[in-house]
């Protein structure tokens, strides 16, 4: 780490240097500190947790990562290569989630951790595009959350550079079994860290994160935008380019959650507003329990009841949802039926494909299925294009296993919403470390082994 701490600051002095003497004697500027002229190795003690990017937006961008020491770590980055401006902790601690501010939208950073002696290499990602912008490339996948070699199999595809698109949103049981600390680190961000260190993520909670007080752990891992009247991270919604997402936790809509966590009735309403708000021409919403499924557990009869409605009458294009371990994907659904022929509809997919085991399908496909698939593993990638939306599922091996379009006539107002960019996610603070007590997740005595097909199994949800 020393040897490492030295070049960049090696690096900064003779940049300091030659920018002073530049505005004495006009000199050629040198371009501050340029991550090719960093390693792309980390040095020093591993990371506890390895950078995953959290909240990001088109001005703001949060770096979480642990340590195994306490310390205050700091972030060095900058706009494409340059990575002269830093950002610090706001406490000493294990858990750390650095804020990065005043940045542009729809542009590529370069980042390097400095924590506790370790300093990472140099990593990257893109801020959200503006409202002007007319394309994105985003992928999704639900239960994923196992630590073994199925998982393994997706995600090595995915952290190929550029496969994962400009976001992964995540739909649900994202740690195997009981969403606990140690599962979150052993059966998530380890087998993930290669994706999450240059790929936003955008969660949504599973019900198997419930099984761990309600999803608290999940809660304290991710740093994720509120913008309800709740100040629940638990469900959220933010824009990026052309469209508008919308994470729920489905969980708490069926009633999982206790009445002073989360409700229906709130969190309907919050959608409701957040999606009439909404002026970006494509709305994708996404959660874990399926409102159109012909897999083992079937659709969720309060996701559908509750939500469909809403979702038609403002707007939204496609719901991305899990549970299920397999891909299926509707024909265009509107009140409950099949859309009729050269009618709106919204298309439904369940996406549980992402390393749990498969699940045979237990009776003939409906009517209202298009495509379904429980042979293959795999994520989906959605590219939105000006009108026209393309989404492939990818299996392992980078095989199409399924690909549909969907089109619309954009409204005039698509692209001409404001050019300025917007605030930054509103993201409540992580919990703080006390420096005299460790934490209890610094003690796990051995790593996890991969979850057991046994605990990847669901208990009964409350009846509606
Ligand atoms: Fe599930």
């Amino acid at each position: 780490m020393r040897k490492h701490s030295l070049i960049i600051s090696s690096l900064l002095a003779v940049w300091i240097v030659l920018a002073c003497k530049d505005s004495a004697a006009s000199v050629e500027r040198p371009s501050a500190v340029s991550a090719s002229e960093l390693p792309a190795e980390d040095s020093g003690p591993a990371l506890l947790r390895q950078p995953y990017l959290q909240s990001v937006g088109q001005t703001s961008a949060i770096v979480a990562f642990r340590t195994g020491e306490s310390c205050t770590p700091l972030v060095r980055y900058g706009q494409g290569t340059n990575v002269s401006q830093t950002a610090t902790a706001n406490e000493a601690g294990w858990r750390h989630a650095v804020q990065l501010t005043d940045l542009t939208p729809g542009q590529t950073y370069s980042y390097v951790v400095e924590a506790c002696g370790s300093v990472t290499g140099v990593r990257q990602f893109r801020t959200a595009t503006p409202a002007t912008a007319t394309s994105l490339t985003f992928t999704a996948m639900g239960d994923f959350g196992t630590g073994d070699e199925t998982q393994q199999g997706v995600l090595s595809r995915l952290a190929q550079p550029g496969n994962a698109g400009e976001l992964l949103l995540t739909l649900g049981d994202n740690a195997y079994s009981k969403g606990t600390e140690q599962e979150f680190q052993d059966r998530m961000f380890t087998p993930m860290a290669a994706v999450l260190r240059q790929v936003p993520l955008f969660p949504s909670l599973g019900n198997h994160e419930y099984g761990t007080d309600q999803g608290q752990p999940y809660l304290d891992n991710f740093y994720l935008p509120a913008n309800n009247s709740e100040h629940s991270e638990r469900y959220y919604s933010f824009d990026w380019g052309p469209v508008h997402f919308v994470a729920l936790d489905s969980s708490c809509a069926i009633g999982r959650a206790s009445p002073d966590r989360c409700t229906l009735e709130a969190q309907k309403r919050w959608v409701e507003q957040d999606l009439a708000a909404s002026q970006r021409p494509w709305k994708v919403v996404f959660f874990h329990h399926p409102s159109w499924s012909s897999g083992k557990h079937g659709s969720e009869l309060t996701m559908r009841n509750e939500f469909g409605p809403l979702f038609e009458q403002h707007g939204v294009d496609l719901v991305l949802t899990g549970h299920d371990h397999n891909y299926e994907r509707t024909q265009p659904m509107w009140g409950g039926d099949v859309a009729p022929a050269g009618t709106r509809g919204i298309t439904y997919v369940v996406v549980g494909s992402g390393g749990a085991k498969l699940r045979r399908f237990p009776e003939e496909a409906p009517s209202w299925t298009a495509y379904r698939n429980n042979t293959d593993t795999g994520y989906l990638e959605v590219a939105v294009n000006g009108g026209t939306l393309t989404a492939k599922f990818y299996n392992p091996n980078g095989e199409v296993k399924d690909s549909f379009t969907l089109t619309k006539t954009l409204p005039a107002s698509a692209g001409r919403l404001e050019a300025s960019p917007a605030p930054a996610l509103e993201t409540p603070p992580g919990p703080v470390d006390d420096p005299a007590h460790p934490p209890a997740w610094l003690h796990f005595e051995k790593p996890l082994p991969p979850a057991s097909p046994e605990s990847m199994e669901d208990d009964d949800e409350p009846s509606p």
